[in-house]
């Protein structure tokens, strides 16, 4: 074997899922899947799990968003964003983001709603949705850190946004393919 190939290592996994309720209980039963198979042979695609809201829900988890965005402290982007985060217990925190002069250290408006949420609840927190505004009214999808932080407490969240052509929604498995989750 070369260094650097790989020992041990199948492509091929074994997993159980349910198979149906018999008169002996829940029956199990077992999947061979491929590492390598495509995410969509592995789980329900995102559409298909896709939160939608009542219209009056988002409108007042949108307002949230942009009531907050007026908290921005953003002298350096000048780019004011508000994010508010709806939690599948009803509960509604939002937040803004916070800048640095060591611009590395800012802190985007989702981060922000989240950790508030996670500080006045604790971690066992579920996030349903999320809305994000920005006081320019352009397109302003969460950031590559936040999509990660969103999927740590919301694996099922609905994203709604300003997207290129307009407001969109997006389930968070959409917009973080394969999130990091330590097994
Ligand atoms: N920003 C957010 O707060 N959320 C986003 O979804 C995108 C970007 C902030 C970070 C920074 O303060 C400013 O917008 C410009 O990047």
């Amino acid at each position: 074997m070369q260094h650097g190939e790989f020992s041990n290592v199948s492509s091929e996994s074994r997993r159980k899922e349910p198979n149906g309720i018999t008169s002996k209980g829940l029956q199990w039963r077992t999947i061979r899947e491929s590492q390598f198979a495509p995410q969509e042979t592995l789980m329900a695609g995102p559409s298909t799990r896709k939160t939608n809201l009542s219209t009056g829900i988002r409108r007042k988890l949108e307002r949230a968003a942009t009531k907050v965005m007026k908290n921005a402290h953003a002298p350096y982007s000048n780019f004011h964003v508000g994010a508010a985060i709806l939690l599948t217990s009803g509960k509604i925190f939002s937040g803004c983001n916070v800048e640095n002069a060591s611009y590395g250290m800012t802190n985007c408006a989702e981060r922000t709603a989240i950790f508030s949420a996670v500080a006045e609840l604790g971690p066992k927190i579920e996030i349903q949705a999320v809305a994000v505004a920005n006081d320019h009214g352009v397109a302003c999808s969460p950031c590559g850190a936040c999509r990660q932080v969103i999927y740590e407490f919301g694996p099922d969240a609905t994203i709604y946004f300003q997207g290129a052509e307009g407001p969109k929604q997006a389930h968070i498995t959409e917009l973080l393919p394969e999130g990091f989750r330590l097994q």
